[in-house]
């Protein structure tokens, strides 16, 4: 029965190495707007217009308003009991790391220690120049990307919402690059480009060093290649699969449900910290 929690706790009492691949359901419950599932952000919001390179060269002013949107719900926001979960675990167990599609932070928040977290679709604490000559980056610079013409003027600011056209912010006012001048941009992978080489690289290194005993498919709709690859790749390398999501009946295309060992269904909020009680303990109330 995949949906038995003492078959599973059994087993992670005794997995050594162990991948959870994270994606926007680890966040939801922390208020952040998911992608596909129910209320997600391509539902109202067109991501090949927001989410490109193509996308910011035509309009780096629209394209910089929703992710300066994102970035002021995602610093007002909180880790919730799945982000400590997974740091607790990672305290626990120093071979276990997390691989996460998310790129709100709140994992970091969590403290989650960051060479067991890989962030493989970039940050939005970050932001990087634009100019292909010049390879300025800064890290958690809110105020600088977020001119007060570019901070977001709804009330609630997890509420993104472009139906209502803000006002085009002029280009001259972007945020620019303190070395070459160049448009800065959110340091965040668009479709269409490479996740962080380096990143790719270690989580291969972890993968190579043995067997996996189990991967922990968290809140992802598992349909973004490559980070999807990580479920396979750790089945093939002997690992049991287990997928927390709130839609798991809805959702076929999810990381491969069909072969998953365990389907938990519901708030990975309230479903991690049960499900790894065993190692963590019982977490008091985050
Ligand atoms: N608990 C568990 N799962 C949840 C919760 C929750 N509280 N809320 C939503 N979910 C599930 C949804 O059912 C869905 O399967 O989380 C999943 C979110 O899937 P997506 O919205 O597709 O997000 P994600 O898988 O992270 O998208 C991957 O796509 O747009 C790109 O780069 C972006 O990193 C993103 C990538």
């Amino acid at each position: 029965d995949p949906t038995d929690m003492s078959s599973f706790k059994a087993h992670l009492a005794q997995s050594k190495r162990i991948l959870a691949l994270c994606g926007a359901g680890l966040s939801a419950s922390s208020g952040l707007a998911t992608f596909r599932g129910a209320g997600g952000l391509w539902k109202t919001h067109d991501a090949m217009s927001l989410a490109t390179p193509q996308a910011f060269t035509k309009d780096p002013s629209l394209v910089w308003q929703f992710y300066s949107a994102r970035r002021q719900a995602a610093f007002s926001a909180k880790p919730n009991a799945a982000h400590h979960a997974l740091a607790a675990l990672s305290i626990k167990n120093k071979d276990f790391i997390t691989v996460t599609q998310n790129v709100d932070g709140l994992s970091p928040r969590a403290g989650h220690p960051a060479e067991q977290l890989f962030p493989v679709h970039g940050s939005l604490s970050t932001v990087k120049c634009t100019s292909v000559f010049c390879n300025y980056v800064e890290f958690n610079n809110f105020e600088m990307a977020l001119t007060p013409s570019l901070a977001p003027q709804p009330a609630d600011a997890t509420e993104v919402d472009t139906d209502v056209q803000p006002p085009n912010i002029p280009l001259e006012q972007l945020p620019r690059c303190p070395k070459c001048a160049g448009l800065l941009r959110p340091g965040v992978v668009w479709f269409s480009e490479t996740l962080p080489a380096d990143l790719l690289d270690d989580i291969d290194g972890w993968m190579e060093k043995g067997p996996v005993d189990l991967c922990l498919v968290i809140g992802t709709s598992g349909r973004v290649w490559p980070a999807a690859g990580y479920i396979d790749q750790c089945r093939l390398n002997g690992a049991k699969v287990a997928i927390v999501n709130m839609e798991i009946s809805s959702d076929p295309a999810l990381g491969g449900v069909a072969d998953a060992d365990w389907l938990f269904e519901g708030d990975c909020a309230r479903i991690l910290p049960e499900i790894l009680e065993p190692v963590i303990g019982t977490m008091d109330q985050v």
